[in-house]
């Protein structure tokens, strides 16, 4: 049994990335009138205590959500559905609960909208079902959650969003992912994929991205914000990066809110944003060059 818990992580700055990021993506996807589908196939525990042990234990959270938090009203537009969304759980104004990718997006959603969450770890799926208990349109699966994803396409919506976010605990991850990324857009090609990778010395991630050039995919926009040092010791991130498969937006949105988040950071960082479409493999090393 993998023995990963979010919620040691939950709320830092690669969180505030993340789900402002997914936030924009569901603001525009439920503006348009037709129904969608949206699957999470790494859902977590949903809701997050930050006075919980294990979130106090190194407060990642003071280089996330925290300065965004205390800070919110003078935030820019772009980090508004994200921290509206913050609010609604914390709405005495102390900032205690932190609501994770699958308490986001049933947020966001709307009545006619389905949502699957898959979770596999059991403590955690525990969580996960006492969070949605009650939700509409709402069905929570302890599974693997690439497999659940990749069965149940196509969508019947025939509009969608698939929510990537593994917690890279088996190395073999890296490579699996695109494999399963062009196999979902073989049979849904229109839709929309939101990846979180870790950015890290070993470069797993840079072997994922360079597959998906390879394979010559398009439509695919990439935010990452590298640290220029680690914020804490134990620390082994170098970095954060989102990958967004057919976004329903432009580049412009998606580097406001990389800059937005990556300017606000306590640590010192950089904020990026490229197409893969745009990057080309190096015949010597073969990895991708932007
Ligand atoms: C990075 S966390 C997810 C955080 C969550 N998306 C959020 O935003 O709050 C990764 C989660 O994936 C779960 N997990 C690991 N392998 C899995 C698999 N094969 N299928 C589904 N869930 C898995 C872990 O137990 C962990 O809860």
């Amino acid at each position: 049994m993998l023995s990963y818990q979010h919620i040691y992580h939950a709320a830092n700055f690669a969180d505030v990335q993340k789900h402002a990021l997914l936030a924009q993506v569901l603001k525009s996807l439920c503006a348009k009138p037709l129904p969608l589908a949206v699957i999470d196939t790494h859902a977590g525990r949903g809701l997050y205590s930050l006075d919980d042990a294990e979130a106090q234990k190194n407060r990642e959270f003071d280089n996330g959500i925290t300065s965004f938090w205390y800070k919110r009203a003078e935030m820019p537009a772009c980090l508004k559905p994200y921290l509206d969304v913050v609010e609604h759980f914390n709405e005495d104004g102390v900032l205690a609960r932190y609501p994770g990718s699958a308490m986001m997006a049933r947020q966001m959603l709307r009545p006619a909208d389905r949502f699957v969450a898959v979770e596999r770890h059991p403590g955690e799926f525990g969580h996960l079902q006492q969070a949605l208990a009650g939700s509409a349109r709402t069905q929570s699966v302890q599974d693997d959650g690439l497999s659940v994803l990749i069965d149940a396409l196509p969508l019947p919506e025939r509009r969608g969003l698939a929510i990537i976010d593994p917690s890279y605990e088996i190395k073999s991850e890296y490579a699996e992912l695109p494999k399963v990324i062009l196999r979902a857009l073989k049979k849904m090609p229109q839709l929309c994929i939101f990846v979180w990778y870790p950015m890290m010395q070993a470069g797993g991630h840079r072997l994922m991205l360079s597959e998906l050039v390879k394979s010559g995919i398009r439509n695919a926009l990439v935010s990452e914000i590298s640290l220029e040092a680690a914020p804490q010791e134990h620390f082994r991130m170098t970095g954060s990066g989102i990958l967004i498969i057919n976004p329903p937006w432009p580049e412009a949105v998606m580097d406001d809110i990389t800059q937005a988040v990556t300017t606000r950071l306590p640590a010192k960082a950089a904020g990026e944003v490229f197409w893969l479409d745009n990057c080309h493999i190096d015949a010597y090393t073969g990895l991708m060059v932007r």
